[in-house]
């Protein structure tokens, strides 16, 4: 069966197609393909498992390129994005192409990226195939590539004209992989939806065991809540900005810790933990909430702590080229209660101090 999500943006609306096996179900995919010249973008785990099947549902094409990467976070630079912008242009891609992201939010991010400035712009279709970019990546048109000194420091707003999410695929992923994803599931939970906390607290095992059900009830119920921001604030002016609870100082982490040492959602697992201590410290979080939080956590086998490589002083020279900080001054999502988080500018700097002091007393530096 398929769930369809709709992003209602005006001319750039699109759905998001939700279902077990649909990648070979050329259905999905034939509005945006059909008759048309495509570009699949994937990276070299991805394409072994789902190129051919991804081919077969391409039928109805003018004709399918493709350009694999290397996995993981050290892809998402401005060199890969040059050799795939040479590989477009070597395919003579028009403008009447489309290019098709099949893979994690590495490979979403920057094929994205490569859809928003090749030809000042042509249209991409979205095939997640990570927890991670099933429920957050793929969804609300962030594109972009990392520079040495900061995550996603290069980049575009570009909407892909459809998502198609097809949960098998996770059968074939990491566990590792799967935890890391659950950490931006659990996201949605604290900023927005306490009911869904509480089913995550009662279904994580279940979810990171690939029970059909749990996977399904969690992917929906997070594309909408993705919907629902990126519906309010496309382009991340107020509201949107909640999605990144945690990710300032998650960011910080994978950066300090050099890209693909910790992977994007365990930076975040412990990015949401400091943000939830320092909202307590603020005096928004109750203790209790901010202890079930962590509990979550270690029940999913996440890290729970800084690295030991990290000071206070460096993980604030770090944040301090956050995207969403403001004349100088850092803005950080804190919560108010599990279920409702706010954009911050006015915490106490002491406070936040003190949170990574007492982190950085802690710091354990994990076995991955
Ligand atoms: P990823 O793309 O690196 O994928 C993780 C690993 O899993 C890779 O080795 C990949 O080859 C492998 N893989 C992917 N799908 C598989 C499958 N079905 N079976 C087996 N292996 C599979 O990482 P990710 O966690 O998906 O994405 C992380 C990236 O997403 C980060 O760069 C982060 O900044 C970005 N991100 C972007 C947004 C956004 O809004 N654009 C939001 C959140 C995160
Ligand atoms: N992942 C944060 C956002 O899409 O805004």
């Amino acid at each position: 069966m398929k769930r369809t999500i709709e992003i209602g943006l005006g001319e750039r609306s699109y759905p998001i197609h939700v279902g077990r096996g649909i990648l070979g179900d050329p259905s999905s995919l034939a509005p945006h393909v059909a008759g048309r010249q495509v570009f699949v973008i994937s990276d070299e785990n991805v394409a072994d498992l789902y190129l051919h099947s991804l081919e077969r549902a391409l039928e109805g094409s003018r004709g399918v390129d493709s350009h694999i990467i290397r996995s993981g976070e050290r892809s998402k630079t401005l060199e890969e994005l040059t050799s795939i912008l040479q590989a477009l242009a070597a395919c003579r891609l028009g403008r009447d192409g489309v290019v098709v992201a099949l893979g994690g939010g590495v490979v979403g991010d920057i094929a994205g990226f490569a859809a928003a400035t090749y030809q000042r712009g042509v249209d991409f279709v979205q095939i997640p195939t990570t927890l991670l970019a099933q429920v957050d990546s793929s969804v609300g048109g962030k594109t972009g590539v990392n520079l040495p000194v900061g995550k996603n420091l290069v980049g575009a707003f570009h909407q892909p004209r459809c998502v198609v999410i097809d949960t098998k695929t996770l059968a074939t992923l990491a566990p590792r992989e799967m935890r890391a994803g659950f950490a931006e599931v659990v996201k949605y939970g604290l900023i927005g939806d306490a009911d869904f906390f509480v089913w995550l607290e009662g279904n994580v095992d279940a979810l990171l065991a690939l029970d059909d059900q749990a996977i399904a009830h969690a992917v929906i119920r997070s594309c909408e809540e993705k919907a629902k921001a990126v519906m309010a604030d496309e382009r991340e002016i107020g509201q949107r900005a909640l999605l990144n609870l945690g990710h300032t100082f998650g960011h910080a982490i994978e950066a300090g810790a050099g890209y693909g040492r910790w992977l994007h959602g365990e930076a975040v697992a412990v990015g949401i933990i400091l943000a939830a201590r320092l909202s307590e410290r603020e005096g928004g979080l109750e203790a209790m909430d901010c202890r079930r939080i962590e509990a979550l956590f270690e029940k999913a086998n996440l890290p729970l702590h800084l690295p030991t490589n990290l000071s206070p002083e460096r993980m604030l020279e770090l944040m301090s080229l956050d995207k969403k900080n403001r004349e100088g001054k850092m803005r950080l999502i804190l919560l108010r209660r599990i279920g409702e988080a706010v954009v911050s500018a006015d915490f106490d700097p002491s406070s936040l101090r003190k949170t990574l002091v007492a982190a950085a007393a802690a710091a354990r530096d994990p076995d991955f």
